[in-house]
C-alpha cells in the first residue's frame, strides 16, 4: 500500500516554526489528524513525526543518519562543528563510548556530592541578600558542578563569566540579531579556553583526575589512533559543560511546580527516594525543553506506506510525545504517579531523545541530568525556606529554550 503524507502546501515554514516553537509540530499534527506529514523547512523538504512508533523509525541508524544535518546558526552556537551529535556509524560509536565512560556509578556519586556542597556554599550566600533570582543562581551553580565535575579548574573570579558564555550557547541558537550573535562569540570564547586546557592536558602541564571530562576527552584516540583535532576536544568538553549549565533550566522548572502543586510539596516532605525519581521524571516530561530532534534519510525505504527519500530532513516531535493523549493519560496534568507503572519503554518519553545510548544519539548526560535534578529537588524542598513575591511565572512554548518569564525570583531565602 503506498501512502501519501498529508503536506503542509507553501514554499517554507521556518518562519512558523519559529513562531510556534514547542507547538509547531503538534498544531499540524492535530489538524491533519495524522502523526506525520511532509512540510519544507530550511529551503528544503521535510518530514516532522510524533509519538512512539515515529521515535522507534527514527532511532533506526539504518534509516537515518546525522552527518550534515544541523544548521549552520546551531553548528555555530548550540553544538560547535564536528562533535558527537554530527558522526555516524562506527566513528559516533566509538565517540559515543567515550561520553558513556564518563557517566559510571562511581562517577555520578562524585557528581551528587559535588551538587550537594555547591547548593550548600550557595544558599549561604543567599542568606545575605534580599532576593535571588533562582535562574540565574542556578547558572553559576551548575558551571561549578560542572567545572568540577568535569575536571576543568577555573579561577573564583571567572566562574560567572564562564556561566554567562556556556548558558550563551543555549539561549542563543533560535534569538535573532545581538542575542544571536552573543552565542556565536561565546562559542569562540569557549572553544579557545577550553582547546588551551585540552593543550596542557597533552603536554603534562596539566593533569586533571581520571574520569573527568577534560582528561578524558583530552586523551581519546580516534579509530585511527590519534588525538581528536584540538578544536574538536574543545568542543566535546563543551558538550558536557554546556549541558550541565542548561540544567538551570529544568531546576525552574523543578521550582515552578513545586509551587504551582504545593500538595506535591507535601509529598515530598515525607517521601521517599521513588517519588523523588518519579517527580524528576515528570519535570522532564511536562516542562518544554528540547522541541525536537533531527535526522535526514539514510537510504530511500517504506514504512507504513509513506515513502521517504534519501537526504530528506525528519524531525522527531520530542515535545508532542511526552504530551501524546494516545501514550499519556491527561499528558497535561502534572502527575508524578503516571511514572510509577511506567514500563520504561525507550521510545514514549523522550525529552533527551530516545533509543539507546550506545549505538544510537540519545542523550549522553540523562543519568547526570537526573542526578543533578534529584539533589536540587531535595534541596529545595527539605533543605530552603523561601518566599516567592508577585513576579510573572509564565513561560512560553514558542521562545526555545523555553525558560519562566521572571527566571523565579525567590525572597528571603533560609537554610532550614
Ligand atoms: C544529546 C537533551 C543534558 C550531553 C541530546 C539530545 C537531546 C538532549 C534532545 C539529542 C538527541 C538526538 O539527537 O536524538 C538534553 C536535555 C538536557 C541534557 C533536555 C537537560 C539539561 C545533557 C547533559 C550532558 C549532555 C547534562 C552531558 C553531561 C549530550 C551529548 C549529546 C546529547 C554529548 C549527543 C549524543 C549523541 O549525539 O550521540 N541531549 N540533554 N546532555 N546530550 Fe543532552
Amino acid at each position: 500500500m503506498n501512502n501519501s503524507f498529508p503536506r503542509e502546501e507553501g514554499m517554507d515554514h521556518s518562519l512558523s516554526l519559529l513562531r510556534e516553537g514547542y507547538m509547531y509540530i503538534p498544531n499540524r499534527k492535530k489538524s491533519f489528524a495524522s502523526n506525520i506529514f511532509e512540510t519544507r523547512l530550511l529551503g528544503q523538504s521535510a518530514i516532522c513525526m510524533s509519538g512512539e512508533k515515529a521515535a522507534e523509525l527514527f532511532y533506526d541508524e539504518e534509516k537515518f543518519m546525522r552527518n550534515g544535518v544541523a544548521p549552520k546558526r546551531l553548528q555555530k552556537t548550540l553544538f560547535g562543528e564536528e562533535g558527537v551529535q554530527t558522526l555516524d556509524d562506527e566513528t559516533h560509536r566509538h565517540r559515543k563510548s567515550m561520553f558513556m565512560s564518563l557517566m559510571t556509578k562511581g562517577r555520578l556519586e562524585v557528581l551528587h556530592e559535588i551538587t550537594e556542597v555547591q547548593w550548600q556554599l550557595a544558599a549561604k550566600k543567599w542568606e545575605q541578600v534580599e532576593q535571588i533570582i533562582l535562574y540565574d543562581e542556578a547558572k553559576e551553580i551548575m558551571c561549578r558542578v560542572a567545572c568540577e565535575w568535569g575536571g576543568v579548574s577555573i579561577k573564583e573570579e571567572e566562574f560567572k563569566e564562564k556561566a554567562e558564555q556556556l548558558a550563551a550557547l543555549f539561549e542563543s541558537p533560535t534569538a535573532l540579531g545581538p542575542q544571536h550573535w552573543k552565542g556565536r562569540h561565546a562559542r569562540k570564547q569557549i572553544e579557545q579556553w577550553l582547546g588551551g586546557l585540552v593543550k596542557q592536558v597533552r603536554d603534562g602541564s596539566l593533569n586533571p583526575p581520571e574520569g573527568t571530562a577534560l582528561r578524558e576527552i583530552s586523551l581519546h584516540k580516534d579509530l585511527e589512533g590519534k588525538w581528536l583535532d584540538e578544536k574538536v576536544a574543545a568542543v566535546e568538553v563543551a558538550n558536557i559543560l554546556r549541558p550541565i549549565v542548561a540544567i538551570a533550566i529544568y531546576i525552574n522548572f523543578t521550582a515552578l511546580a513545586i509551587h504551582h502543586y504545593p500538595e506535591q510539596k507535601e509529598k515530598l516532605e515525607t517521601a521517599g527516594a521513588q517519588y523523588f525519581q518519579m517527580f524528576v521524571q515528570e519535570v522532564r516530561r511536562f516542562y518544554p525543553f528540547f522541541p525536537m530532534a533531527a535526522a535526514k534519510v539514510r537510504k530511500n525505504f517504506v514504512w507504513e506506506g509513506y515513502s521517504f527519500k534519501e537526504g530528506t530532513l525528519t524531525l522527531l516531535d520530542l515535545y508532542g510525545t511526552n504530551h501524546d493523549a494516545e501514550l499519556w493519560e491527561n499528558p497535561d496534568v502534572f502527575n508524578p504517579y503516571r511514572f510509577s507503572g511506567w514500563d520504561k519503554s525507550p521510545f514514549d518519553f523522550i525529552p533527551q531523545g530516545g533509543g539507546d545510548y550506545m549505538m544510537g544519539h540519545r542523550c549522553a548526560g540523562e543519568f547526570v541530568t537526573i542526578e543533578i535534578m534529584e539533589v536540587s529537588l531535595n534541596y529545595l524542598v527539605n533543605h530552603l525556606t523561601y518566599q516567592l513575591p508577585e513576579q510573572d511565572l509564565s513561560y512560553s512554548l514558542v521562545s526555545m529554550p523555553s525558560i519562566p518569564k521572571s527566571g523565579i525570583i525567590m525572597k528571603s531565602v533560609r537554610v532550614k
